[in-house]
């Protein structure tokens, strides 16, 4: 794998990780809601976003480029799609890593319709070339194909129509500063609050034709960290466990039996998640120790610790990377059952209170 590809995860069997795959890409798109008014939660990115279509509807034009920033999951591709349909707009899909050369994108803007929405997903992960091609194409629509090869080559010019393009990013601070500039519109996607999330799932329930009750709801809200994709995902693990163990019913005991076969517990942390935490706790003491160290001790690549399992131990304040490695806080020490050393270990100031 190289460094920059970070779409790790393939060793590990993960029920809460937010990248989408297999049984959940059919599922997904049947459970997207199809306009803003659908969208739950990110109020202010639904807020700013509506001024912007309708202003530019209202105007009779094309809407200005977006860009859509934030953690896996949390619904920028579907936002996009809602960006189309509520432009009343044909969307082409692609992703920065399908575009590995400017003929590739050169390829795709000729071809676009007027007012057609281009998805860039992955848009961080696009060749430099192909990256240049694109400033022009979104400041002046406009692309320079280049004909021919060596000394004889000539560039020529290509008008296209007007377009709205809409990146997305998990990793908005990889994007170089011109091409974040030529984005009109940037919505920061926050992760989502449990009450949010129990809203996501009554309707994902709703759409399945899951009976879920309140409770039940806010038990598999609880657990999905913020993020609606998980949240789905682990409906439909509850949903399975009801239908064979239960009566079929989504109840706040069936959710919590059946997340606990899966693994997931209260917090959303699933076994990587609880492995690197033991580890860190039990072998070196709550730390600090070195990503490297801790990958070998849970058997896991250093990428995946680092991108799979950190990210979330770190917002929960359970992990802390400091520049002498990663060490565990008190709430790691609490969450596991377990209890905190009366010395800060490795003398790390801060962390544990005094
Ligand atoms: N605001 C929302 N309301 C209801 N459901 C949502 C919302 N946002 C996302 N979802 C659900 O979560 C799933 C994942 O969303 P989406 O694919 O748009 O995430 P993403 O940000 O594009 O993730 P990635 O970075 O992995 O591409 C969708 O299938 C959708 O059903
Ligand atoms: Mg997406």
């Amino acid at each position: 794998m190289s460094p920059d590809d970070d779409s790790v995860g393939g060793g590990v069997d993960r029920l809460v990780g937010a990248v989408a795959d297999g049984e959940d890409l059919a599922v997904e798109a049947a459970l997207r809601p199809k306009d803003l008014g659908e969208f739950i939660g990110q109020r202010r990115v639904r807020e700013q976003l509506d001024l912007v279509l309708r202003a530019a509807r209202a105007r009779g034009g094309t809407a200005d480029h977006v860009l859509l920033s934030g953690s896996p999951g949390l619904g920028k591709t579907t936002l996009s799609m809602i960006i189309a349909a509520e432009m009343a707009a044909p969307i082409r899909i692609t992703s920065g890593p399908a575009i590995q050369h400017a003929g590739d994108l050169a390829a795709i803007l000729s071809s676009l319709a007027e007012g057609e929405v281009l998805f860039l997903d992955e848009i961080h992960r696009m060749s430099r070339p192909a990256e240049e091609m694109l400033y022009m194409a979104m400041e002046d629509f406009r692309v320079d194909v280049v004909v021919g090869k060596g000394p004889g080559a000539t560039a020529i010019p290509l008008e296209l129509p007007p377009f709205t393009l809409v990146g997305a990013t998990t990793r908005a601070g990889l994007l170089p500063p011109p091409l974040r500039d030529r984005f009109g519109f940037t919505g920061h996607m926050e992760f989502y609050e449990p009450a949010e999330l129990e809203r996501v799932v009554h309707r994902s329930a709703g759409l399945l034709g899951v009976e879920v009750t309140a409770e039940g709801a806010g038990e598999i809200a609880g657990r999905s960290r913020g993020t609606p994709r998980i949240a789905n995902r682990l409906l439909r693990r509850v949903r399975d466990y009801a239908q064979i163990r239960a009566d079929g019913v989504v109840t706040r005991e069936v959710a919590a039996s059946a997340l606990e076969v899966y693994e997931v517990d209260a917090l959303g942390l699933d076994r990587l998640d609880r492995a690197v935490l033991r580890a860190l706790l039990k072998l070196f003491g709550g730390g600090p120790v070195g990503l490297s160290t801790l990958a070998v001790a849970v058997g896991e690549e250093r990428e995946t610790v680092e991108e799979v399992a950190e990210p979330f131990l770190v917002r929960e304040g359970l992990l802390a990377r400091t520049p002498r490695g990663r060490v565990a806080t008190p709430a790691a020490w609490r969450h596991l059952g377990l209890t905190p050393p009366e010395a800060p270990p490795g003398g790390q100031p801060g962390l544990f209170g005094t």
